[in-house]
C-alpha cells in the first residue's frame, strides 16, 4: 500500500483593518495600557466590523494560502475549519467558506480545540494525505471574539486578551524529506474543562439561556487565568519535549518555535525553562493578542513573511487552550 507524507504547501492570513489599543479599551472599562503590557505583552488588537465574519476572513486567508501553493481553489479535496466563534450555531463555518471559495461537494469539517484548533487541524489534514484519500486539505483557523466580550469592567481580564482573525494552510503531498510533516502530538484533558469555558447558551439547559444568564453575564468566556496560566507553561515544554523525543531532535536542531499566542510571559517562560534563545521563537501577540485557532498560522505567516522561516527550516507549532487541550506539530517548511 502506498504510504504517502504531507506537508505545508503554502500559508496565508488575514485580520480586519480595524485596530484597537489598550488605550482604546481603557476609555470603556477599568484598565490601562501598562497592565496589560505588563502581565500580557498585548498592545493592541484587530476588531471586526459589522458585515464581517470568521467564514468571510477565512477566505481571504486561504485565497492567500492557496495562491502561496500555487493552486486554485477547486484543488481543495477538503476544509478543515478550526474555531471556537463559529458564525453560526449551525451549520459549522467550513461550509460558508466552501461557498465563498467558489466549492461544491467537497468534504466540510468543523472543528474547536480552541487554542489548539490549528495544531489538531493540521494533524487531521496530514492523516489524511497520508492514506491517500485526500490531496489538498485546506486548514483554517478563524475567529470574531470581539461580538462575544463583556465590555465592561467586569470582563476585563478576559476582555483585553482576545482579537480577532483568520489563518489557513494548504496541507499536500511532500516530494521529499526537506519539506514534510515530521510528526504531530495531541492531547487533551476534561477534567478542569470549566477553568476556561463559556456556560451558556447550553443545550444541556431548559431554556438554553435566560434572561438571569444574559445579566450575570454567563454568555460571556470565563477564565481562572492563574491556574490556565500554570497548565499552560507545564504542558507547552512537554508537547515541544514530546516532538523532540519523536523525531530524535536536539534543542539545537529547532530552528523556530511558533508558540501560539495566548500571553507573551507564558511563551518567554517556557523558552527560558527548555534554554531555547529569543531568537529561535517568533511571536506577534503584541499586534495581534490572542486570536485562538488563528494564532498559529497568523504568527508562522509572519515568521515566514520576515524571512525568519526558510525553505527546509525545522519548525516547532505549539499550543495550549482551552478544554483543556495541547499539542504540537514538527515540520520541515
Ligand atoms: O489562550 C488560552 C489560554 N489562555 C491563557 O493561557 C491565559 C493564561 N492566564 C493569563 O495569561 C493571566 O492569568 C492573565 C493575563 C489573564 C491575568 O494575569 P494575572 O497576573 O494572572 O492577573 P490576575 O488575574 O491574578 O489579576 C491581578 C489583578 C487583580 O486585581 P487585585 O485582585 O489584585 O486587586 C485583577 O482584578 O489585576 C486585576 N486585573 C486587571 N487590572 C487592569 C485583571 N484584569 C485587569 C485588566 N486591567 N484588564
Amino acid at each position: 500500500m502506498t504510504q504517502y507524507r504531507s506537508r505545508i504547501l503554502g500559508l496565508g492570513a488575514y485580520v480586519p483593518p480595524r485596530v484597537v489599543t489598550n488605550h482604546d479599551l481603557a476609555k470603556i472599562m477599568e484598565t490601562n495600557h501598562d497592565w496589560i503590557v505588563e502581565r500580557t505583552g498585548i498592545e493592541e488588537r484587530r476588531w471586526v466590523d459589522e458585515g464581517e465574519g470568521g467564514a468571510e476572513m477565512a477566505a481571504k486567508a486561504s485565497t492567500e494560502a492557496l495562491a502561496k501553493a500555487g493552486l486554485e481553489a477547486k484543488d481543495v479535496d477538503l476544509i478543515v475549519y478550526a474555531t471556537l466563534s463559529p458564525d453560526h450555531n449551525f451549520p459549522g463555518s467550513a461550509v460558508f467558506t466552501q461557498r465563498l471559495l467558489g466549492l461544491k461537494e467537497i468534504p466540510c469539517l468543523d472543528i474547536r480545540q480552541q487554542c489548539t484548533g490549528f495544531i489538531y487541524g493540521l494533524s487531521i489534514a496530514d492523516a489524511f494525505v497520508r492514506t491517500g484519500q485526500y490531496k489538498h486539505v485546506l486548514v483554517i483557523g478563524s475567529e470574531v471574539h470581539s461580538t462575544g466580550l463583556d465590555m465592561t469592567t467586569r470582563g476585563r481580564d478576559v476582555t483585553v486578551l482576545f482579537g480577532d482573525g483568520a489563518g489557513a494552510a494548504v496541507v499536500g503531498r511532500a516530494t521529499d524529506d526537506d519539506h514534510v510533516i515530521l510528526s504531530t502530538h495531541l492531547h487533551a484533558d476534561g477534567s478542569e474543562a470549566e477553568i476556561l469555558w463559556t456556560d451558556k447558551p447550553a443545550s444541556r439547559a431548559h431554556p438554553r439561556i435566560t434572561a438571569e444568564d444574559l445579566e450575570a453575564g454567563r454568555h460571556y468566556p470565563h477564565m481562572e487565568g492563574r491556574k490556565v496560566f500554570k497548565h499552560a507553561v507545564t504542558r507547552i515544554p512537554q508537547a515541544i519535549m514530546e516532538g523532540m523525543v519523536a523525531n530524535g531532535l536536539k534543542l539545537d536542531d529547532i530552528d523556530m518555535v511558533i508558540p501560539h499566542q495566548a500571553n507573551l510571559r507564558i511563551n518567554q517562560m517556557v523558552a527560558k525553562m527548555i534554554g531555547l534563545p529569543d531568537t529561535r521563537m517568533h511571536n506577534n501577540i503584541h499586534k495581534y493578542g490572542n486570536t485562538t485557532a488563528a494564532s498559529i498560522p497568523i504568527c508562522m505567516h509572519e515568521a515566514i513573511e520576515l524571512g525568519k522561516i526558510q525553505p527546509g527550516n525545522l519548525v516547532c507549532l505549539v499550543a495550549f487552550g482551552a478544554g483543556l487541550t495541547w499539542g504540537s506539530v514538527f515540520l520541515r517548511y
